[in-house]
């Protein structure tokens, strides 16, 4: 079985897919492989527009998985229909990581890392009205809803890997 991570930016779905004992796909990381360079880089360089089209390639080519693993997403993956409709007909066990925007906001500003182009080309008004935009998606196409606000990544990839 596929399970596949969902949730805004600073969710901790790379965090928790870290902890997991079964393999793990990053798409973020598996794409930053294929163009050699950071997506904060790509999206200044070559657009948002152009990062979506890699992301849905990307989603298509592990949905095809059948093997016992976890898709970790970006937390746009639910903006193209595209790849709802992939995520719904594919769907095995899609876990929305839910957190309130605060929280999320709060860690996505202090991740030095991972400097999220989302979060760097707009203001937090902005980026709350694009999270506001995103829950509906994430909950209409998750199987299990899964708050995080409570529980260390530990915990949250126990859970994920007992489902
Ligand atoms: C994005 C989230 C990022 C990454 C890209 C775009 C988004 O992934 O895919 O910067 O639109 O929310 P994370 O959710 O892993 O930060």
């Amino acid at each position: 079985m596929v399970v596949v991570l969902l949730g805004f930016m600073g969710a901790g779905k790379s965090t928790v897919a870290a902890q997991l004992q079964k393999p793990v796909y990053d798409m973020d990381q598996i794409i930053e492989q294929r163009i050699g360079m950071t997506i904060a880089d790509y999206f200044a360089l070559k657009g948002e527009a152009a990062f979506r089209l890699l992301e849905t390639e990307v989603l298509e080519e592990l949905l095809s998985l059948t093997e016992d693993a976890v898709i970790s997403t970006g937390g746009g993956v639910v903006l193209s229909e595209q790849n709802r409709t992939l995520l719904a007909t594919n769907r095995q066990k899609n876990v929305y990581l839910a957190a309130p925007f605060s929280v999320l906001y709060q860690r996505i500003k202090a991740d030095q890392q991972n400097q999220r182009p989302i979060f760097l080309q707009h203001s937090e008004e902005e980026v709350y009205a694009i999270y506001q935009q995103r829950v509906s998606l994430y909950q209409a196409i998750a199987d299990i809803v899964i708050e995080t606000e409570q529980k260390s990544p530990e915990e949250l990839a126990r859970m994920i890997e007992c489902l």
